[in-house]
């Protein structure tokens, strides 16, 4: 196999924060309405002198010095991002005066609430794989600053940039790319028609819905691909179908860590479901076979043979769309995944319960984090599994799995070998986020309505959020915008 994958990352958030439990109490919520309502600790909070062009440049000049990338060896650059600050020139472009003369370089901004990032990586795939593949690297940059208006949205706001270094032979890497699933549709849940403002508009209610429809259904083909590609679709007797016990570790896309522990849950009543209409199906086999026979097994019987789990025979056979809102039901999901929610998604959900929703960057982070705390531990070891799900709404969602490998183990000459541990190295995740700075919630509010101010005064703009002080070394801020609309940057 050509084993394309993540050959090194690097993340961006900014150095200002304000704590959930500081906002409940700013906000006169209840105790707990965000901490434990949402799972959410923390928030990162820029103004108007960060964008998301300013943060890609942040993330990516990173990248390439961390790893003295040299920037005539990257072919394919592709943005993801659904913060729009020009309706025609992408970020892409402006990112490229940090290629010095390396005009070479494929690839675009891709757009779509939450997704573009994962569109821009699988097109980075694609193009490792293709024959017009020139053996140069690829980068996908994901970047998103998530505001929302006033309201119950505002605790999950965020802010975030990952960019990851694509190639061959990746010690983590799609090393099976048939193994994926996808889910669109049409939907309307969270869309940004005003531009006018950089809020969007969002139904919550139904985006949680619509992320655990795209969670069942990339999920279930997930399971019925990886299934047929490693045989077992022929064994009906197998125990051993793909569930949500078989993966090592997941990363789910995080508007808020409530949600990540709902849908993880959800997992356990797909795999329910799934085996009771095997058995079903089996049973009805048996049964044509011969017909004499009378050894009809029970549904209780059945019920208990389930794994993992123990449900009431309702939840395997009523219709989904029906269970959404059994709290009942969420409950008994949470309490069986819940040990193995701990052990294979707590590392990839530390990052983002202290930075928010990061929109594309989300399963990025998820993954940069899952680095930091697996990775650290020595435990991502080759052999074991990485399963991403991402959704973005409108709605286009992917679950994806990736293998840990040894990047030298189909041995020959390589030019430069990456690792996980130069990743753990370089990204000192849990380092940096506990270096930055807690502000008042108030200051939420002052940041936001600064963003506001310059997504509608058009140009000339200066930016009064400060800079010096309030900015990790190294970070590109925006300058501001000419009478011509041309924005610049400068570097701390
Ligand atoms: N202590 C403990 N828990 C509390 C407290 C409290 N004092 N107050 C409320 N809660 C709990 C509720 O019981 C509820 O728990 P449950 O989810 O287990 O039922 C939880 O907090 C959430 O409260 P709700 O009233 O249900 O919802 P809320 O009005 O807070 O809104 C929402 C949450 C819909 C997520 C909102 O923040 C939102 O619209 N966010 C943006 C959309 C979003 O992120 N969608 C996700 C997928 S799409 C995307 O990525 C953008």
């Amino acid at each position: 196999g050509l084993h394309i994958g993540i050959l090194a990352i690097e993340f961006y958030t900014p150095r200002t924060y304000i704590s959930q439990s500081a906002l409940e109490e700013h906000t006169s919520q209840p105790k707990g309405r965000y901490t434990l309502g949402l799972g959410q600790d923390a928030m990162a909070v820029t103004g108007d002198a960060e964008d998301v062009n300013s943060m890609a440049l942040t993330a990516v000049q990173s990248l390439i010095e961390k790893y003295g990338i040299d920037t005539k060896d990257v072919g394919r650059l592709e943005v993801g991002t659904e913060t729009l600050i020009d309706k025609s020139k992408s970020t892409k472009t402006v990112l490229m005066d940090l290629f010095g003369d390396n005009t070479d370089v494929e690839g675009a901004t891709v757009i779509n609430a939450c997704y573009g990032g994962t569109a821009a990586l699988l097109n980075a795939f694609a193009w490792c794989e293709s024959s017009a593949y020139d053996g140069r690297y690829a980068i996908v940059v994901a970047v998103d600053i998530a505001a929302y208006a006033r309201g119950p949205a505002r605790p999950t706001c965020g802010a975030g940039a990952v960019a990851v270094l694509v190639g061959r032979d990746a010690p983590l890497a799609f090393s099976d790319p048939r193994e994926r699933a996808t889910h669109a549709c049409n939907v309307y849940d969270f869309f940004k028609p005003d531009h006018s403002v950089e809020y969007p508009v969002v139904d919550g209610g139904l985006s949680q819905v619509c992320y655990y429809r795209a969670l069942e259904d990339c999920y279930s083909k997930f399971c019925d691909k990886v299934d047929r590609l490693e045989g077992r679709d022929k064994d009906g007797q197998s125990d051993k179908f793909f569930n949500a016990e078989s993966a090592d570790y997941f990363v789910f896309h995080a508007p808020y860590n409530k949600l990540v522990q709902k849908s993880f849950g959800r997992m356990h009543l797909v795999d329910a479901r799934r085996k009771y209409e095997r058995k079903m199906k089996q049973m009805e086999l048996e049964e044509k076979k011969s017909d004499e026979d009378n050894g009809d097994a029970l549904p209780t019987q059945v019920l208990q043979s389930v794994t993992n789990i123990t449900l009431p025979e309702e939840y395997l056979t009523k219709p989904i769309e029906e269970t959404y809102s059994d709290k009942a039901l969420e409950a008994t999901l949470k309490s069986v995944s819940k040990s193995s929610y701990n052990q294979r998604l707590t590392d990839s959900n530390a990052a983002s319960k202290l930075v928010g929703n990061t929109y594309t960057a989300s399963v990025f982070l998820g993954l940069a984090s899952l680095i930091d705390g697996a990775g650290k531990r020595g435990d991502l070891t080759p052999g074991k599994t990485v399963v991403v799900f991402s959704y973005g709404s409108g709605a286009l969602a992917t679950m994806y799995r990736l293998h840990v490998r040894d990047p030298t183990a189909d041995g020959g000459e390589r030019k430069r070998v990456f690792t996980i541990q130069d990743m753990v190295k370089n990204l000192n995740l849990s380092e940096r986020l506990a270096s930055r700075e807690e502000i008042h919630p108030s200051e939420l509010d002052l940041a936001l309505e600064t963003r506001a101010r310059m997504h509608r005064s058009g140009s000339p703009y200066s930016p009064v959020y400060p800079t010096v002080g309030r900015m990790f070394p190294g970070t590109y801020f925006l300058n501001g915008i000419d009478s011509k609309w041309v924005r610049t940057y400068s570097r701390l």
